[in-house]
C-alpha cells in the first residue's frame, strides 16, 4: 500500500515536470505561456509553483508514464489517466493550465486543470483518492508553513490564483480551500499550526457568503479570526493585478476587518439604504443578530457609536444602547426558561 502511494507520487512529480516543460518550451504551449503572462504570472511565479501545459493529444502523459516503465493500472487509480479499452490508456488533462496540488509534505499527490478560455468546468481538478482529499488539505500549506509559524497567521483565499498572486505581492502566508466551502477538518489543520487567521474570499456574492460560513467554523476551533474585504467584486488576483502590491498588502490584509464588522457590512447587503424605513430596519437588525452577540462591553459600545454617528438622523447612541440591552435581557431569559448553562459554553470546555 505504501509503495504504491510512493508510486502514485512519483506518476504525479513527473507528470508535473512534463507539463511544466511542454508550457515553457514547446510550440504547444506558447498559447497558454502567453495567457499565463497576458494575466500577470511572470516566469518566476510559473516556475515557483511549477505551472504547466496539459496539451491536446490525447496520450502525452501515459505514453511518457509507460516509457518509463510506471504501472499503469496504478497510474489510474492515482487518476492521472484513464482506461479507454484494455491496455490503452489516455491522460486525464487535455489541453490544460496544470497546477500542481501538493500535500502538507510538499508531494504532488492531485493537479487543477485550468481552460485557456471560457469551457466549463473552468478548473477541473484530480477526483478524490487514497492521496487526496479535499476536505483536508489546503493549496499551497506546505510552501506557506514557515511563514505562517512566523506570522503566527495564514490567510485563507478560494483559488489557486488567489494564493499564487498573493505571494508575489509578498503574501507567503497563504493557502487555499480549493473553491469547496471551509471544513471543520481544515479548521482543525489550520489550528494546529497557528492562532490566527484571514479569510480571504472573492468579493462577489459566492465569495462573501462562503466567508460568513467560514466564520462560524473558525470560531468554534478557537481562531482568531479576521474578514478582509474586497471592492467591487473583485478577488484577490484581480485585486493585485488592478492595484498592486503594495496596497494589497496594506489595504486589504492589514486591513482585515473584525467578524462583527464584516457580519454587520454583509448585512447591509441586504438593506436598500435609501429611506428612513429601511435604514430603521436596517440599524434593528444589526442589533439583534450582531452586535446583541458581542460579549465584550466595549466592543458593543464601540459598534453602537458607528451606526450612531451614521444614522444620527433616524436614531441615537442611548436608544439603541437601551435596545441592545433588551435584547441581551430578553436572550437571558430565554437562556434561563430553556435550562441552559451558560458556564458550559464550548470555549470554557475547551
Ligand atoms: P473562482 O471561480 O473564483 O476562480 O473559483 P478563480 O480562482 O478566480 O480562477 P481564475 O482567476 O479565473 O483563474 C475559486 C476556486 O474554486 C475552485 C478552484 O479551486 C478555484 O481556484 N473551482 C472553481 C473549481 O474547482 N472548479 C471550477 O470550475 C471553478
Ligand atoms: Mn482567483
Ligand atoms: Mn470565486
Ligand atoms: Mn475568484
Ligand atoms: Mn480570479
Amino acid at each position: 500500500r505504501q509503495q504504491e502511494k510512493e508510486q502514485i507520487v512519483k506518476g504525479h512529480e513527473f507528470a508535473a515536470k512534463l507539463y511544466s516543460h511542454i508550457l515553457k518550451n514547446s510550440a504547444e504551449g506558447k498559447p497558454a505561456l502567453d495567457y499565463l503572462r497576458s494575466r500577470g504570472f511572470t516566469d518566476s511565479l510559473i516556475e515557483a509553483f511549477q505551472i504547466g501545459f496539459a496539451p491536446q493529444r490525447r496520450d502525452v502523459l501515459a505514453q511518457f508514464l509507460v516509457q518509463r516503465q510506471f504501472p499503469m493500472s496504478l497510474m489510474e487509480k492515482g487518476a492521472l489517466v484513464t482506461a479507454r479499452s484494455e491496455g490503452d490508456y489516455v491522460d486525464k488533462f487535455r489541453n490544460r493550465i496544470m497546477f500542481p496540488i501538493r500535500d502538507a509534505r510538499g508531494a504532488v499527490i492531485a493537479f487543477a486543470g485550468r481552460t485557456l478560455g471560457t469551457e466549463q468546468p473552468k478548473y477541473l481538478n484530480s477526483p478524490e483518492t487514497a492521496l487526496f482529499r479535499k476536505s483536508r488539505l489546503l493549496y499551497n500549506y506546505h510552501a506557506a508553513r514557515a511563514e505562517i509559524k512566523r506570522t503566527n497567521q495564514v490567510v485563507v483565499f478560494e483559488g489557486y490564483a488567489d494564493v499564487i498572486k498573493a505571494w508575489s505581492a509578498g503574501v507567503h502566508n497563504g493557502v487555499a480551500t480549493m473553491g469547496t466551502a471551509l471544513t471543520e477538518e481544515h479548521a482543525l489543520l489550520i489550528r494546529r499550526s497557528t492562532e490566527s487567521v484571514v479569510i480571504c474570499y472573492d468579493g462577489d456574492d459566492a465569495g462573501q457568503a462562503a466567508a460568513f460560513k467560514s466564520l462560524g467554523l473558525l470560531e468554534k476551533a478557537g481562531l482568531d479570526i479576521k474578514v478582509a474585504v474586497l471592492p467591487n467584486r473583485l478577488d484577490p488576483d484581480e485585486y493585485v493585478e488592478s492595484f498592486g502590491a503594495d496596497r494589497f498588502r496594506k489595504e486589504i490584509i492589514e486591513g482585515a476587518v473584525p467578524p462583527e464588522k464584516f457580519k454587520l457590512l454583509h448585512l447591509r447587503r441586504n438593506f436598500n439604504l435609501q429611506d428612513n424605513e429601511a435604514k430603521l430596519r436596517y440599524v434593528r437588525t444589526a442589533i439583534r443578530e450582531v452586535i446583541a452577540d458581542i460579549e465584550a462591553p466595549t466592543g458593543r459600545e464601540h459598534y453602537l457609536k458607528e451606526l450612531a454617528s451614521e444614522f444620527s438622523a433616524i436614531t441615537s447612541f442611548e436608544s439603541m444602547k437601551q435596545e441592545t440591552n433588551e435584547t441581551r435581557g430578553e436572550r437571558q431569559q430565554k437562556m434561563r426558561s430553556n435550562g441552559d448553562n451558560n458556564d458550559f459554553s464550548w470555549n470554557t470546555v475547551r
